[in-house]
C-alpha cells in the first residue's frame, strides 16, 4: 500500500482514496499526522483516477483531537488550518469515516470534510472546554452551523461525547454504516456522491440553522444561566459561548477571528495549563512504578462489605450498579433493615430524577444481599471493613476474617486514618490486606485512595486498581501514614482555618476566601453539614474548645438549625452575630489579640501548610509523585481543577515564595510551619517535581 509517510497510507479502490491514518494510541493530530493529511490529499486530488476521498482511521479511533504534548512547542510542519483548507477546498468530495472518538481538532477536522459517516458506537465532541480551552480550528464556527446554537452551545460548555445515532439525528453525521464495515460502507457512500453528482458541502458557507438566532440575546443570557453553578470560577465554557454568540452574529471569517482571540487567551492562561495537566495526572496516577503491566490479578466477582451505614451502604452502591453482588453485614437486624432502606431511597431518588429506571433500581437491590453474621463472608473475592473508626474493633474484625474468608481473597478497611499495617498484622495473610479509602458519598464521589501496606502483594494493589477502574473510580495509590494523603493535608488546612477564627478572622471570612478561591464549601460551612458534634461529648465537654461553646449553646450545625451559622428554612446559611460575640468572648477570655486579617493572608494561611504537607509526604514516599497528590485534592476535597490541586498551585505561587513564607511563619507563628527539608531542595535545586 503506497506509504504517504510513517502514520499514513493511500490507496485506491474503485476510484476512491482512502486516506488511512495509524498514530497510536489515539492519532491525535501531530505534526506527523498533520503532514499525512496535507501530503495524502493532496496526492488524492492530483490523481486523475481518484473521484472522492476517504479519511479513516486504524485503531481504537478516529481523530482524537489535537496533540496536546505538542502544545507551547514551535509548531512543526503544515499547520491545522493549512491541513482543513486544503480538504475544504478539496474539488473531490472528501468524506470523514469515523469510529472510535471524533473529539476537538478530530471533528473540526470531520467538519472541514464534506460528508461524515459514523459506525453507531462511535461519538463525537468538542470537549477542549475540559482543558480549559474552546476549538480552535473552526470548531466553534462550523458546529453551530451545522447542530444549531443551542446544541453547539450544550456540546461545547459540556465537553459530552455524542453518541453517532444522536449525531446523525442533529445532523453532524450523514450516514450511518454497520458496525465494523466502516471502510466498505464509506467507499460505497463515497461513491454514491459521485454518482449522485451532491454537492461538495462546506459547512462554513451554511446559515439556515443559525439564522433564526441572529440578535437573540436572550438564547445566550438563559444559556449562561443554566450553567453557572456548575461552571463557576471556569473562564473557558464563557469563551465558548461568546464564539456561539460570534458564529450566530458574524460572518463566518470574522467569527473565526474572535475565536482565534479567546482561544490564544486561554492557551496562555493559567487555567488551561491546571487542567491539561489534570488531563495527563489522571492518566498517570494508575501508573505503578514497581508494578508491571502483566502483574496477575484477582478476579473480582463478588463482594462483601462489613457496615451497612454511611460508607458501607454508599461502597455497596458502586458494586451493585456495575452488576457485582455484594454480601453486607450488619450487627443487628435493625440496622441492617435501616441501612438497606436508605441504600433504596437512595436508588429511588436517582430513579426520580430519571437516571435509571425503577427496573434498575430492582435490579441493583436484588445483588444487595443482606445479613447479620460475618460468617456469611466465606466465599467473596473482596471484603471491605467499613465498620466504626475503631482500631480495637476493626482488629477483631480482621481477626475473625482471618479464619473465615477463602484463601486469596482480599481483605479491605475502609479506615480514614488507621494504620493499616498494624489491622493486616491480626491475620496469617498481610500479603492481601489493604487500604480501601472511599469518600463520602462513596457512591458519588470519584476518589478512591488505595492505601499499600508494608506487606501487600502487587497483585492485591494491581487488582484494587483495576477493581477501582471497574467501579469508574479514580484510584491514587498511597502510603500508610496518619490521615493518608488527602486527610493528612486537609489537617493542616483545618489547624489554621480554627487558629484563624481566633486571631481576628470570622467563620465566613475564611469559608469566603475559600469559596472564592473555587472550593464548593470552606471549612465552617462543611463542619455545619456535617454536624458539630461528630465526636463531642456533652457529658465531657468543658468550654474548653470554641467547637465545646457553640455545641453547649445547642448550636450542632445544619441539623439544630444553627452552628458557625445560622440557617433559613431552605438550609441556607447568614452570618450570625451571636457567633461574632462567642467567639470574641472566648478569645478575650484567653487574651488572644485580635486583629483584621487580609483575604490574602487566610488563603496563604490555609494553604501553603497543606503544600508544605505535600513535599512531606513526598519525601516520606507516602504518595508516588506530586501531580497523585493533586488528583487526590481535586477529585476529592473540591480543589478546583483550574487551580490545578495544591502541588501544581505551589508551583504557580512560586515554590521559593511559599518556601520564604513558611520560613517567616515559623519565625512568628510557631514550629508547624516549618518547611519541609524536601521543599528546600527543589528550591535549591530547581527540581521540577510536577
Ligand atoms: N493528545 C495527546 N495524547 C493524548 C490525547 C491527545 N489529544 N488524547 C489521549 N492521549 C493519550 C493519553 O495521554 C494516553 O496516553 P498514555 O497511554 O501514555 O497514558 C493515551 O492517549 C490513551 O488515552 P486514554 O487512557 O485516555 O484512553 P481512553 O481509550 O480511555 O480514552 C479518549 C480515549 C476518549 C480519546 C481520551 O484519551 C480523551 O478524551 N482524549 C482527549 C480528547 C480531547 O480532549 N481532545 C481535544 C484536544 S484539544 C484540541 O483538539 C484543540 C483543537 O481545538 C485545536
Ligand atoms: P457509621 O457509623 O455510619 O457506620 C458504621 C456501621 O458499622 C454501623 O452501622 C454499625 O452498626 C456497623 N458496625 C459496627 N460494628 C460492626 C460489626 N462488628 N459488624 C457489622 N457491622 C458493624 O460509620 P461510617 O461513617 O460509615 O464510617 C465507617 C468507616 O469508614 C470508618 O472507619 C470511618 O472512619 C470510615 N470513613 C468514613 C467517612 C465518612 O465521611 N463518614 C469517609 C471515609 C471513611
Amino acid at each position: 500500500m503506497p506509504t504517504i509517510n510513517e502514520v499514513t497510507t493511500l490507496e485506491v479502490k474503485d476510484g476512491v482514496a482512502i486516506l488511512t491514518l495509524n498514530s497510536p494510541p489515539v492519532n491525535a493530530l501531530s505534526a506527523n499526522v498533520r503532514e499525512g493529511l496535507n501530503d495524502g490529499v493532496s496526492n488524492a486530488i492530483n490523481d486523475s483516477s481518484v473521484q472522492s476521498i476517504v479519511i479513516i482511521c486504524e485503531g481504537r479511533t478516529f481523530i482524537a483531537g489535537a496533540d496536546i504534548t505538542e502544545f507551547g512547542q514551535a509548531p512543526k510542519g503544515p499547520s491545522l488550518y493549512e491541513v482543513q483548507d486544503m480538504i475544504e477546498n478539496s474539488p473531490k468530495p472528501v468524506i470523514a469515516a469515523i469510529h472510535g472518538t471524533a473529539l476537538g481538532g478530530g471533528l473540526e477536522v470531520a467538519l472541514t470534510c464534506h460528508y461524515r459517516i459514523a459506525v453507531p458506537s462511535a461519538k463525537c465532541g468538542l470537549p477542549e472546554v475540559n482543558l480549559g480551552l474552546l476549538p480552535g480550528a473552526g470548531g466553534t464556527q462550523r458546529l453551530p452551523r451545522i447542530v444549531g446554537a443551542q446544541k453547539a452551545l450544550v456540546m461545547m460548555t459540556s465537553g459530552e461525547h455524542v453518541p453517532a445515532n444522536q449525531c446523525f439525528d442533529m445532523g453532524l453525521v450523514d450516514e450511518l454504516a454497520a458496525e465494523g464495515e466502516l471502510e466498505h460502507d464509506a467507499v460505497a457512500f463515497a461513491n454514491k456522491i459521485v454518482s449522485e453528482g451532491r454537492p461538495l458541502v462546506k459547512v462554513r458557507d451554511a446559515s439556515d440553522k443559525i439564522q433564526g438566532d441572529k440578535g437573540n440575546e436572550a438564547l445566550f443570557s438563559d444559556f449562561r444561566k443554566s450553567i453557572l453553578r456548575k461552571t463557576r470560577g471556569f473562564l473557558a465554557p464563557e469563551y465558548n459561548i461568546q464564539c456561539v454568540e460570534a458564529a450566530v452574529n458574524l460572518p463566518f471569517e470574522e467569527g473565526l477571528k474572535v475565536e482565534q482571540e479567546l482561544f490564544m487567551k486561554l492557551m496562555t492562561g493559567s487555567q488551561s495549563a491546571a487542567q491539561r495537566y489534570i488531563f495527563f495526572a489522571q492518566r498517570q496516577v494508575a501508573k505503578i512504578p514497581d508494578i508491571e503491566k502483566e502483574t496477575p490479578l484477582k478476579e473480582i466477582n463478588s463482594v462483601g462489605v462489613i457496615g451497612a451505614g454511611t460508607m458501607g451502604g454508599g461502597i455497596s452502591m458502586n458494586f451493585a450498579n456495575v452488576g457485582i453482588p455484594v454480601t453486607i453485614i450488619e450487627q443487628s437486624q435493625e440496622r441492617l433493615d435501616k441501612g438497606l432502606s436508605i441504600i433504596r431511597k437512595n436508588y429511588e431518588n436517582t430513579a426520580a430524577k430519571g437516571r435509571i429506571s425503577s427496573e434498575q433500581v430492582e435490579e441493583r437491590m436484588a445483588l444487595i444481599n443482606g445479613q447479620t453474621s460475618i460468617e456469611e463472608l466465606s466465599t467473596q473475592d473482596l471484603i471491605i471493613e467499613a465498620v466504626f473508626e475503631n482500631m480495637d474493633l476493626k482488629k477483631d474484625i480482621f481477626k475473625q476474617l482471618d479464619g473465615i474468608c477463602k484463601e486469596g481473597a482480599i481483605l479491605a478497611s475502609n479506615t480514614s486514618a488507621l494504620d493499616v499495617n498494624e489491622i493486616a498484622a491480626e491475620t496469617n495473610r498481610p500479603e492481601d490486606v489493604i487500604g480501601l479509602h472511599f469518600f463520602s458519598p462513596a457512591n458519588v464521589m470519584k476518589l478512591l485512595e488505595i492505601v499499600r501496606g508494608d506487606q501487600t502483594s502487587k497483585t492485591v494493589v494491581a487488582s484494587s486498581l483495576a477493581v477501582a477502574k471497574k467501579i469508574q473510580k479514580i484510584a491514587a495509590v498511597v502510603g500508610v501514614c496518619p490521615g493518608f494523603v488527602g486527610n493528612r493535608i486537609l489537617a493542616q488546612r483545618q489547624r489554621e482555618a480554627n487558629k484563624l477564627i481566633l486571631e481576628g478572622a470570622l467563620p465566613w471570612d475564611i469559608d469566603d476566601a475559600l469559596f472564592d478561591f473555587g472550593f464548593p464549601m470552606g471549612p465552617f460551612a462543611m463542619s455545619d453539614l456535617a454536624g458539630l458534634d461528630i465526636g463531642w461529648n456533652k457529658d465531657n465537654s468543658n468550654g474548653e474548645t470554641l467547637r465545646d461553646v457553640l455545641c453547649e449553646a445547642g448550636r450542632l450545625g445544619q441539623k439544630s438549625g444553627k452552628g458557625f451559622y445560622v440557617y433559613d428554612e431552605n438550609r441556607n446559611k447568614s452570618p450570625d452575630l451571636e457567633v461574632e460575640a462567642l467567639i470574641r468572648k472566648f478569645g478575650e477570655e484567653r487574651q488572644v489579640q485580635m486583629r483584621d486579617i487580609s483575604k490574602e493572608e487566610i488563603l496563604q494561611r490555609c494553604l501553603y501548610p497543606m503544600i508544605n504537607e505535600g513535599f512531606k509526604i513526598l519525601e516520606e514516599g507516602m504518595a508516588i509523585r506530586a501531580s497523585d497528590i493533586d488528583i487526590v485534592w481535586t477529585n476529592g476535597y473540591g480543589w478546583p481543577v483550574y487551580e490545578g490541586g495544591p502541588m501544581f498551585y505551589g508551583n504557580l505561587v512560586g515554590y521559593d515564595k511559599v518556601l520564604e513564607w513558611l520560613k517567616n511563619a515559623e519565625k512568628e507563628l510557631g514550629p508547624e510551619f516549618k518547611p519541609s527539608p524536601y521543599l528546600e531542595r527543589v528550591v535549591a535545586e530547581k527540581i521540577n517535581i510536577l
